[in-house]
């Protein structure tokens, strides 16, 4: 089967579902290409901080009328440590923007229905995608889909096939600058079948490592606890996990953390990544197939947002004034503003994990950081501005 297209979109995650998305507004065509089922997709538990600016985006594009049902909008978080914890005003702090607690599946699904709404194509399931051409005047995807093969001929390949796609890998070897950091611990991740402990996220720093309360909905908790990096996930049944939690988020005053079944467990790895530029000749790479941060500071789902409404307002341009202007600046205009979330993000993880290789110094300087930070205005700004969202 042979399709025609003026985008072939690589990946049904965020950035290629709304990429689809704000293209299908401007008028212009794509097909997008996903590998997994769309139960898969819409299943896996990942991300669960919305920007403001992603949220004014959904709403404005008509994608965020159970975002604005279901979304819970919170106004502060609270940064824990030495058994006290503190309050993060951002509310307050930025002018009256906040974050909204939506996961990134209701993103996903929302995306997808409105996809399938609009009649246009979308493809599950896809089997041996293989991108090419797209060095010269015919970029092109291949990939067998039922049983048959099928080949989709376009002007431009969005790459939005996520850390582990075949898009960045298919580009020549010395085209692309890695700039990259692992670090030596990974999250332990929960979702709980019980209310959350307290209304708002609590970023825990505590001698036994990092914790993150977080929730989905207020019958949904969802927690995360440093580990090692080759943690064994049966070695932690509930009650571990529960008594854990319950020792790193504890408080002088005395702190009371809701148990409940655990419905879904994993280990996320820790990295920043970052693939320089994020175009080769008719190829874009958009989200987590250009950059990783690590999920500190909530922001991998919100950058890969950012990118893509980038992308389309340049492909709007060249489409309808014929400028390659706004293509050719795509990579440096989300660089600028990767590299600063890459920033924050390998900052909030410096100032809260502790470190295998860390020194007394480290540690008294990690304490004076977040001592530093709850007790000055313009730190907690600084947190604040970035936390809701840098200006795209
Ligand atoms: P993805 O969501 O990865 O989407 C890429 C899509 O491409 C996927 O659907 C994939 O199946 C598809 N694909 C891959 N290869 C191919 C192929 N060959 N052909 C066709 N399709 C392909 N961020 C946070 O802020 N907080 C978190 O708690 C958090 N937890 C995470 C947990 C995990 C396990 C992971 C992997 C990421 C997590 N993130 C988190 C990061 C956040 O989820 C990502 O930044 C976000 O998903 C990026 O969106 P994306 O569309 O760029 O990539
Ligand atoms: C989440 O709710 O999954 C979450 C929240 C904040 C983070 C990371 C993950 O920094």
């Amino acid at each position: 089967m042979k399709l025609q297209t003026q985008v072939g979109i690589v990946g049904a995650g965020p950035a290629g579902l709304m990429l689809a998305h704000l293209l299908n507004l401007e008028g212009i065509e794509s097909v997008v290409i996903e590998n997994r089922s769309r139960d898969y997709v819409q299943e896996r538990v990942r991300a669960g901080v919305l920007e403001q600016g992603t949220v004014d985006l959904m709403i404005r594009t008509g994608v965020g009328e159970r975002l604005l049902r279901q979304g819970l909008v919170h106004k502060g978080i609270e940064i824990r440590f030495n058994g006290e914890g503190h309050r993060i005003d951002l509310h307050a702090l930025t002018g009256g923007r906040a974050i909204t607690i939506y996961g990134q599946n209701e993103v996903v699904k929302d995306l997808t229905e409105t996809r399938i709404a609009s009649g246009k194509p979308l493809f599950f399931e896809c089997e041996d995608v293989h991108v090419s051409g797209f060095d010269a005047e015919a970029p092109r995807i291949d990939f067998r889909h039922s049983g048959e093969g099928h080949q989709v001929r376009c002007d431009f390949i969005a790459g939005c096939d996520g850390f582990h796609g075949v898009c960045r890998p298919s580009i020549a070897t010395g085209a692309l600058t890695i700039y990259e950091r692992t670090y030596p611990f990974a999250w332990l991740g929960v979702l709980a079948r019980v209310a959350p402990s307290s209304d708002e996220l609590i970023y825990a720093n505590h001698e036994r490592g990092f914790a993150l309360h977080s929730m989905r909905s207020p019958q949904l908790t969802r927690l995360y606890l440093q580990c090692t990096v080759d943690e064994d996930l049966s070695a932690w049944p509930d009650d571990r996990i529960w008594d854990e939690l319950q020792r790193r988020f504890e408080t002088r005053r005395g702190w009371t953390l809701r148990r409940g079944p655990i419905e879904q467990r994993g280990v996320t790895p820790m990295r920043s990544f970052v693939a320089e530029p994020m175009q080769f000749g008719r190829l874009f790479l958009a989200g987590d197939a250009a950059h990783i941060v690590p999920p500190t500071g909530a922001k991998g789902l919100n950058l890969a947002i950012a990118d893509v409404l980038v992308l389309s307002k340049a492909l709007a341009e060249f489409y309808s004034h014929g400028s390659s202007d706004a293509l050719n600046g795509y990579s440096s205009t989300c660089l600028a503003r990767v590299w600063k979330v890459q920033r924050f993000s390998w900052w909030m993880t410096s100032m809260l994990h502790r470190f295998p290789d860390e020194t007394a110094f480290d540690r008294r300087r990690q304490t004076a950081e977040l001592e530093y930070l709850t007790s000055s205005r313009a730190a907690a700004q600084s947190l604040a501005e970035n936390y809701v969202g840098l200006p795209i």
